[in-house]
């Protein structure tokens, strides 16, 4: 399976650009995202939330290096969050090797089968919680959080982590099938 194409709308500093708001719109396609590249996505419910904050981004952001020894090119955390709120998400955590894509309406999200509504907890429609490896725009491998379902009333987090990915990784590397 392939990873949907949509045209993410994200928000990147400007230096030619003057005053408090020194950011331009800057569109970024799955092609430029995944074409020829090795790229690990975790997806998450929310940026701010408190485990998306604590543990799912930051294990990432510290495994990082090692996710990149096994031929990972870049890692990306994915939300349904807009591109100023995913900006200011990365800067409050200070992530400086993950990289934040902003879904803000739910399109990649979507088509991956993995939007879901959590208006239990007025956030309305999110993403699931997974994790994959995309080879040239091809899924590889995901792990996806057991119980996918509309308004969940637990937050399922077992396998979409940064050392069940590095894990996995690892054991195929060792099975002789490292991504070159
Ligand atoms: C959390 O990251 O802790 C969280 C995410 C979504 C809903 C509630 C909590």
């Amino acid at each position: 399976m392939r990873v949907p194409e949509v045209i993410f709308k994200t928000r990147v500093r400007d230096e030619s650009i003057e005053g408090p708001n020194p950011f331009r719109w800057q569109d970024v396609t799955s092609s430029e995202i995944f074409g020829g590249k090795k790229i690990v996505v975790f997806a998450l419910p929310g940026a701010f939330t408190p485990t998306c904050s604590t543990t799912h981004l930051p294990r990432y952001e510290e495994l990082y290096e090692d996710l990149k020894a096994q031929g990972v090119d870049e890692v990306y955390c994915l939300s349904v969050n807009d591109a100023f709120v995913m900006y200011q998400w990365g800067k409050h955590l200070g992530a400086e090797k993950v990289k934040l894509i902003p879904d803000g309406s739910g399109d990649f999200t979507r088509r991956m089968g993995m939007l879901v509504r959590k208006d239990n907890l007025g956030f309305g429609m999110r993403s699931w919680r997974y994790s994959m490896l995309v080879e040239d725009g091809e899924i590889q491998k995901i792990f996806a959080e057991d119980g996918h379902e509309d308004d969940c009333p637990t937050d399922p987090f077992e396998v979409s982590d940064a050392d069940t990915m590095l894990n996995w990784l690892k054991g195929r590397d060792e099975a002789g099938q490292k991504a070159a």
